[in-house]
């Protein structure tokens, strides 16, 4: 298992590449099932989610071929094989598979899923909808029983405005006869290009990015190719990197208008951004005023960018705080990022930041992929080294982080960790 190794303090710039989406690619993998011949989806980022989804759907019969940044998957051969422990439950969103193997097959036995653990995750609004489409749907022994004898179409309001659940329900409608509206969907970039896949493939949806969206079902789904759109919030992370150590960072290969609720907050900290078609350039400005945040469904600031941006606020002047409405306790990253010399507290489902802090290298831990993200900015503000252990959380959501690091000037490397080490994080 390895460390990541930072030495701070230096000033970064150059151009670093915005890789395809991870919450897109990990649903859009999924939704291959769904299709009776071959499925090309290109611009995936290289990370761990991606390599297990790959031998998730070889485990169930499909043929899949995984090179670098394109997966082509096969799912004629594959069954309803039951799938309640494993790699299933090393990530969040194998519970795609539901949705992907209900709407194919019409059963599925899927593990109750992991992925980082930031206070309770449930998924009531996919069973709410998967019942409302017909399907029985029963919890034994930590793994999700789902069986229909055919998938209806109906009218589904979210209680919560939910990504999985909007995604889970599109992918177990879009085969199921007749109309389904799900209300108060969520409106996430990452719904559209799954719904831009699954069109590809020739479902009928409609209002994908809405808070309505109609899906008419269709008898059968063909083969297609796709190509997932830039991860926002990758490219948020080097915004906030750019903004805590460039001096003149291009971010490239985005979507601008995806980033906006970011681009808002560093103008307002005083970062003076520039943005074109396809990239943002962001230049240097020493002086940052705090800011508060709130999280909030898109398009309003993201919940997976409030823990980098935390440390970029104890660069900041003044008091910050950050809320967080999404999941409230998604704050462990503060333990870690005190220890490094930062001023914080944590009340309720806020953390309130006292900027102008000088932080020092340190021996910390990625308790999940975006904590990880927090405490590769902290690494890269501090003066000396930080050790982030942990590493598996990162290397779960951000593509060649090390390469594109130097690739703008940083000094950050992976060791191996020691024996001793690694005794530490088991025990
Ligand atoms: N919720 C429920 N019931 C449900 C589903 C969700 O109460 O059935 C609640 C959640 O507890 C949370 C809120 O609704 O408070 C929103 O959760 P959502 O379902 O939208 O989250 P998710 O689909 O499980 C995706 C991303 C997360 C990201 C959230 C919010 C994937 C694989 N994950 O999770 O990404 O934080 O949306 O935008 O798409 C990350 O990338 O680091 C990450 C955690």
């Amino acid at each position: 298992m390895d460390k990541l190794m930072i030495k701070g303090g230096k000033p970064l710039e150059g151009t670093v590449q915005i890789s395809g989406a991870k919450n897109s690619a990990v649903a859009l993998i999924p939704a291959a099932i769904l299709a009776d011949s071959y499925v090309t989806i290109d611009n995936l980022p290289e990370i761990s989610d991606v390599q297990l989804l790959a031998e998730l759907l070889k485990e169930i019969g499909g043929e899949v071929q995984l090179n670098a940044q394109e997966i082509t998957i096969n799912p004629a051969a594959m069954i309803s094989m039951p799938l309640p422990n494993g790699r299933v439950k090393k990530l969040r969103a194998s519970y795609y598979l539901m949705g992907a193997m209900l709407g194919k097959f019409k059963k599925a036995v899927i593990g109750l899923p992991g992925g980082c653990n930031l206070g309770p995750r449930p998924i009531d609004q996919h069973i709410k909808g998967f019942e409302a489409l017909g399907a029985k749907v029963t919890n034994e022994q930590g793994a999700i029983y789902l069986r229909a004898e055919e998938l209806r179409g109906a009218k589904i309001y979210l209680d919560v405005v939910s990504v999985g659940a909007t995604i889970n329900i599109m992918l177990a409608a879009v085969r199921a006869k007749g109309q389904t509206i799900i209300e108060n969907a969520a409106k996430e970039p990452e719904i559209i290009d799954v719904a831009t896949l699954l069109t590809s493939m020739g479902a009928k949806i409609k209002g994908a990015g809405t808070n309505v969206i109609r899906i008419d079902g269709v008898d059968s789904l063909s083969g297609c190719r796709h190509s997932i759109i830039p991860d926002r919030i990758e490219a948020g992370t080097y915004m906030i990197i750019a903004a805590a150590v460039g001096q003149k960072v291009v971010i490239d290969n985005i979507i601008p208008y995806h980033v906006e609720s970011l681009i808002a907050k560093l103008r307002e900290m005083g970062v003076t951004i520039e943005v074109e078609d396809d990239r943002l350039l962001i230049h240097n400005s020493t002086k940052k005023k705090g800011v508060d945040i709130k999280t909030l469904v898109y398009p309003g600031f993201p919940t997976d960018l409030q823990q980098p941006f935390t440390s970029l606020l104890t660069q900041a002047q003044g008091t910050s705080i950050v809320t967080d409405t999404i999941y409230n306790a998604r704050f462990k990253h503060i333990d870690e990022l005190r220890r490094m010399g930062a001023n914080v507290k944590v009340e309720g489902r806020s953390a309130i930041i006292n900027g102008s802090t000088t932080l020092q290298g340190a021996r910390v831990r990625a308790s999940d992929l975006r904590a990880g993200a927090a405490l590769v900015v902290a690494g890269l503000l501090a003066e000396g080294v930080t050790e982030v252990s942990g590493l598996e959380h990162i290397d779960r959501g951000y593509a060649n982080l090390v390469e594109k690091l130097v690739g703008l000037g940083a000094e950050i490397w992976r060791e191996k960790m020691t024996e001793e080490e690694l005794d530490q994080v088991k025990s």
